[in-house]
């Protein structure tokens, strides 16, 4: 299309916008879709899109928003990166999230030079790293769509401006205090979703880099929360994770403020809704209204995601983490006498700057008395701009990588003990899929989060059916149907 056609159009196309939304963005869902239609006619074939997916629960949740809006505009999904509009939803946590993301780029490169219609987004986390949108400007030309956490409930508006035109877009906000509700998504389950109740972070952990690129802490209505699961229970989804950096803490930014507790309890009146779990709890802001809620409730699964970070109370302090050993394992013990068959998981940071091996072995003694189920276990990994980044005493990395090693294996062996605990019973699962490694079995998930293998017909997928645990494999269970 000639230059001054085009800038007409995309003139004419902006200025006929509303300006509230989300009317604005369905608008532009119409208009993009009208692009790829007129394209797609060209080629004599549908357009084809890929979003990969970094990080952790929240970004997989945009993803299937961002998702949902490309299917709305008509494109349709590729097996692979070799499609005309790739998407990379990114993270930034530690650094080889990072680094996996620019290793990807160099290959998507390749790809693009062969598929001349072919586009690139970048989206995420890593994007609200100045830094890194320098790189990409400089170093990564070909990408054509760079945008951050802020903004992605705009995307429908800057896809269109990116089939309109041929520079790279690059539109990212510093901050936001507005929830944009009511946007279409898509569901990588039919039976199962994750539901945001909050953004942002407002607890700077000194090593966290999440409260840098995901803003101050929001929580969303809970009339649109209820509302959200109650249309995607209309729609056949049984299970819902409520998603927050610190789902504790939920509500208290609110015009009326409410507790999580609150919600849980309005959400568990949600007819036709079997299963509520949640993530992440902060053990700094976790109550005992909460832990009462979960005692009663039909519908809480017994797992909580309790992350430690370290054991040792001096690292605490200087992770800013605002408990202390004691305080946490009080809170297991009063857990533990709520809620008896629960599962505890958590997160472990090792080599924090500063870490000594009295430390550390603070940390696995907690690991020994707690017993988890899973522990996720990370290299401490320094993020420009955190505090702990400037922090002095780094720990050298053979130290760090001796230390993970020893952690790692105490953590297998607990979770080991800690996951056979239920042989023998009969327990509700919900039937996910059908297994990846065993064909004719079915795998379906117990509320403590544990996998069952056990044979069955594909037709179950998405039912709670009781199972038998028969054997313990490890971390998992094979079991029957009764
Ligand atoms: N909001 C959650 C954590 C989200 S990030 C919470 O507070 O529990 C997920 C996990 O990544 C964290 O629990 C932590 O264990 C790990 N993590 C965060 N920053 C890290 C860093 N700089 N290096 C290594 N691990 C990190
Ligand atoms: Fe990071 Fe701490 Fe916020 Fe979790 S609570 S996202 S670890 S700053
Ligand atoms: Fe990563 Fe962002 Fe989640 S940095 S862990 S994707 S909030």
């Amino acid at each position: 299309m000639p230059n001054q056609e085009k800038r007409i159009e995309e003139s004419e196309i902006f200025k006929n916008a509303p300006l509230e939304e989300p009317a604005r963005q369905y608008y532009f869902i119409e208009q993009a879709r009208e692009l790829v239609k007129k394209q797609s006619e060209e080629l004599g074939r549908p357009l084809t899109f890929c979003c990969v997916t970094f990080g952790c629960q929240m970004n997989a949740r945009d993803s299937e928003k961002l998702t949902g809006i490309l299917e709305q505009v008509g494109y349709v999904t590729s097996e692979d990166e070799n499609a005309d509009f790739v998407l990379y939803n990114t993270c930034t946590v530690r650094e080889n999230a990072n680094l996996r993301v620019y290793g990807r780029l160099g290959h998507l490169h390749s790809l693009k030079n062969k598929n001349p219609h072919m586009r690139i987004g970048l989206c995420g986390c890593m994007m609200q790293e100045s830094h890194v949108v320098e790189k990409i400007k400089k170093s990564y030309p070909f990408v054509d769509l760079v945008f951050g956490t802020h903004n992605l409930y705009k995307f429908p508006e800057l896809l269109t401006t990116m089939l309109l035109n041929n520079r790279m877009i690059v539109d990212i906000w510093k901050e936001t205090d507005q929830i944009v509700e009511d946007l279409p998504a898509d569901r990588k389950y039919p039976f199962k979703s994750g539901v945001n109740i909050m953004f942002g972070c407002n607890n700077f952990c000194s090593y966290c880099i999440v409260p840098y690129v995901r803003g101050r802490e929001r929580s969303r209505e809970p009339k649109a929360i209820i509302r959200e699961i109650e249309r995607l229970v209309a729609d056949g989804v049984k299970e819902v994770m409520l998603l927050g950096q610190n789902v504790n803490s939920y509500g208290k930014t609110l015009e009326h403020p409410i507790t999580f507790a609150e919600l849980l309890e309005e959400i568990e009146k949600i007819e036709g809704l079997e299963r509520v779990r949640f993530m992440t709890s902060h053990p700094k802001d976790l109550s005992d209204e909460l832990i009462a809620v979960m005692a009663k409730s039909q519908k809480i699964c017994h797992h909580l995601h309790l992350p430690l970070q370290s054991g040792s109370s001096r690292i605490l302090k200087e992770m800013n983490r605002r408990y202390d050993q004691e305080r946490y394992l009080n809170l297991v013990e009063k857990i533990r006498g709520a809620v008896p068959d629960i599962s505890l998981t958590t997160d472990i940071i090792v080599g924090f700057p500063g870490e000594t091996e009295e430390d550390f072995q603070e940390t696995l003694k907690v690991v020994e008395q707690v017993g988890y189920d899973t522990a996720f276990t990370f290299i401490y990994s320094k993020r420009s701009g955190t505090p702990a980044a400037s922090m002095e005493n780094q720990v050298p990395e053979d130290v760090i990588k001796d230390r993970f090693d020893r952690l790692l294996s105490l953590v297998q062996e607990k979770g080991r003990q800690a996951s056979s605990r239920f042989l023998g019973t009969v327990q509700e699962v919900l039937v996910e899929e059908k297994s990846r490694t065993a064909p004719g079995m079915l795998t379906g998930r117990m509320g403590q989060n544990l996998l069952v293998h056990f044979p069955g017909d594909p037709s179950l997928i998405g039912e709670m059916i009781p199972v038998r645990l028969n054997e313990c494999k490890g971390f998992y269970y094979i079991g029957e149907k009764i």
